[in-house]
């Protein structure tokens, strides 16, 4: 069901609490990957050349030991803790909670992308260090038609990932209209991504340009993709792409599995796998899965030629094999000959989407086979969807971001759209 977008609302002198996206990398509280801040910008742009008083929200990073689970998931500190008499336990526990407080303020903080938001729209973006308390009431009621603020890493509150009625209902104060262009966090069904809308608080509820082009180009492919459609899934594990594998086996015409995962479709081939990455229980999963391309007509395309190493290292002694890999050695990437024959694959396709390395992406020995496979996608004149995560890293290290028709800025989101499972971040939208 399409969804209404900003284009559908008046968003004039309107309130408008927009969640975002912004768990940007950041080392040192430098951001060292603007692609989530840039993928928000149509949206906000257009707020507040519309004159809204705009609100925005994110999570940033996972502080969660603390702010959801509790002291308790705190192991090693709980037991130093239990270990001290009785009546000193309460002051050290609290003690213990409040340093840790300190240190993910420092960490997780959202102060870093507010700066940078007020570089790229001059003066107009404030920030605001708490959520839903004081500061950020201030902020929201200086706020001009115009004007934006960006509160508080919301995964501060604990209720963000509890989903809280208590908490939507404090939000509700900051949103006349709710608007979500957090692609990324689709999946998660939190007080800020969905329980704000699914509570009844925010009557008005739509979609921000990024979610737009997000459900344009995967729900164009897994919906009405021009063919012939080629997937590509790499990554190291079998048991995270089984929803993903299963769901596109009934839509592409191709579908090519790299990366670790390869290897227990390797041994369900007969093959020897020497000491690569393989899910021994998967393997009979591996063959059902073949099985069902088969019948279907779907060409499944594996690895035909590994580079194999004597150790999981960049300075590994380094060989390519066709068939067995035998003990003492392990496959890291693809061989030439797979790399030839994908490509071959997404040089005919006329739709592509990827999503996972096709080997060690980290150690540059092993990094050629997903070098290779993104170089092939930014040859074709074919429809390329990279899905978020390390596949979107390398087309984006590599330079060629901008030859990809769209690279997504949701990793387990896009995964789990294109498994068709619904998105509450996108469900609870209104309906055009
Ligand atoms: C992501 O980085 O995939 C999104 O921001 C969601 O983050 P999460 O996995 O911590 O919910």
């Amino acid at each position: 069901m399409a969804k209404k977008t900003i284009r559908d609302i008046d968003v004039k002198g309107k309130k408008c609490l927009v969640r975002c996206d912004f768990n940007v990398p950041m080392v040192d509280g430098v951001i060292t990957d603007e692609n989530r801040i840039n993928g928000a910008l149509p949206t906000i742009k257009y707020l507040l050349d519309g004159g809204a008083k705009v609100i925005l929200c994110s999570h940033m990073g996972k502080p969660h030991n603390i702010f959801t689970e509790g002291f308790g998931l705190n192991k090693k500190e709980k037991k130093a803790v239990e270990a001290l008499p009785a009546d000193e336990q309460a002051a050290a526990k609290a003690d213990f909670i409040a340093t840790a407080l300190k240190k993910d303020q420092k960490k997780f903080t959202l102060k870093p992308v507010a700066d940078r938001l007020n570089q790229i729209f001059p003066g107009k973006v404030t920030f605001a260090t708490d959520l839903v308390g004081d500061d950020a009431k201030s902020k929201v009621a200086a706020l001009k038609d115009g004007e934006a603020v960006l509160l508080e890493n919301t995964r501060f509150d604990a209720g963000e990932e509890k989903n809280s009625e208590a908490l939507c209902a404090k939000l509700a104060e900051f949103c006349e209209v709710y608007v979500n262009d957090a692609f990324g966090t689709a999946h998660r069904a939190h007080a800020t991504t969905a329980g704000i809308v699914q509570f009844g608080f925010a009557k008005t509820a739509v979609s921000g340009f990024l979610i737009e082009k997000e459900l344009k180009f995967l729900g164009g492919a897994i919906e009405n993709p021009a063919r012939p459609f080629v997937s590509i899934l790499g990554g190291a594990k079998v048991s995270d792409k089984i929803g993903v594998i299963e769901s596109l086996i009934d839509k592409c015409d191709t579908l090519i599995i790299g990366g670790g995962m390869a290897y227990t479709f390797r041994k369900a081939l007969g093959y020897k796998v020497g000491g690569s990455l393989l899910e021994e229980d998967k393997v009979e999963l591996a063959k059902q899965l073949m099985a069902k391309a088969e019948a279907k007509g779907i060409k499944m395309l594996l690895p035909i030629d590994n580079v194999i190493a004597d150790a999981f290292s960049n300075d590994a002694n380094i060989k390519v094999v066709d068939g067995d890999i035998e003990d003492g050695w392990q496959g890291l990437d693809i061989g030439p000959k797979t790399i030839a024959l994908f490509s071959e694959a997404i040089a005919t396709a006329k739709t592509v989407v990827w999503n996972g390395p096709m080997g060690v992406f980290e150690f540059e020995k092993f990094a050629v086979g997903t070098k290779a496979i993104a170089k092939a996608l930014s040859e074709t004149d074919a429809i390329t969807i990279i899905g978020g995560g390390d596949s979107a890293a390398a087309v984006a290290q590599l330079g060629y971001a901008d030859k990809m028709s769209h690279i997504s800025t949701g990793g387990g989101a896009s995964l789990e759209f294109l498994e068709g499972k619904v998105l509450p971040g996108i469900d609870c939208l209104n309906n055009k």
